[in-house]
């Protein structure tokens, strides 16, 4: 593995882009995309008000997601024509810059999926009956696990995520947050992901965090976390082949 791969190992598993693939996987990474594209939101900007303002999906995803993907295609750009640099304070530059703004369209990609207006019959947890029999399992129920995901939002010092998250290895379910925009470790299935930065909740909430916190669960996709659950990294991350 060269000193580009080790730098980039963690980003591209969680595009579940291997580099160290056989070359039969080989194939997949020539067709990965090289551009990455804004997707569509799954319901209108004013479909999660009261708690969530129209204003603020408006910004959050036409603004704040755009300019993430943006500028993820340009480092992308920027990367394939360092190949070859020997300048590697700008290569460790540029990998940041993938990681940063690839975490966000990743995080941003999973959150919108994660949501869904409180009228839809997906804001039942009703639609989760496995996840739910794994919260009941690993965390004594919903309502434990919402108090204990609360917790975990709420804790969050600084810009970051709070994700319910299932093992790779052996199916149980986490809670962990993740710090600015990093993605999910590659040991994770993110299930479950709520921005806690003050973009996702400011306009509305000010510094009412808190309310932000608890309205949030009467607009989750519990359809979506119960596919998610029953599924593996691949399927989560498939909204990241889209190419434009
Ligand atoms: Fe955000």
């Amino acid at each position: 593995m060269n000193f580009t791969q080790q730098l980039l190992v963690p980003f591209l598993y969680a595009l579940s882009w291997n580099p160290t693939a056989s070359s039969e996987q080989t194939c997949a990474i020539d067709s990965a995309p090289t551009e990455y594209s804004l997707p569509s939101l799954p319901y209108a900007y004013d479909a999660l008000a009261p708690y969530i303002s129209s204003q603020i999906m408006t910004l959050h995803h036409s603004k704040h997601h755009q300019t993430y993907v943006t500028n993820l295609n340009k480092a992308l750009s920027l990367e394939s024509s360092l190949t070859e640099s020997a300048d590697i304070p700008t290569r460790i530059a540029n990998q940041q810059a993938i990681k940063f703004n690839g975490g966000g369209h990743i995080n941003h990609s999973l959150f919108w999926k994660s949501l869904v207006p409180a009228s839809s019959p997906h804001a039942d947890t009703s639609n989760a009956p496995n996840l739910a029999k794994a919260l009941n399992a690993d965390f004594g129920g919903l309502e434990k696990f919402k108090d204990k995901f609360s917790a975990a939002l709420l804790g969050i010092q600084g810009s970051g995520w709070g994700w319910l998250v299932k093992g790779v290895e052996n199916g149980k379910l986490d809670i962990v947050t993740t710090k600015d925009q990093d993605p999910v470790e590659a040991k994770y299935v993110p299930i479950l992901g709520v921005d806690m930065w003050e973009h996702a909740y400011y306009l509305q909430y000010l510094n009412g965090k808190a309310d932000y916190v608890k309205n949030i669960w009467n607009i989750i996709n519990w359809n979506e976390a119960e596919v998610r659950f029953e599924g593996g990294r691949a399927d989560v991350f498939q909204v990241l082949q889209s190419k434009i």
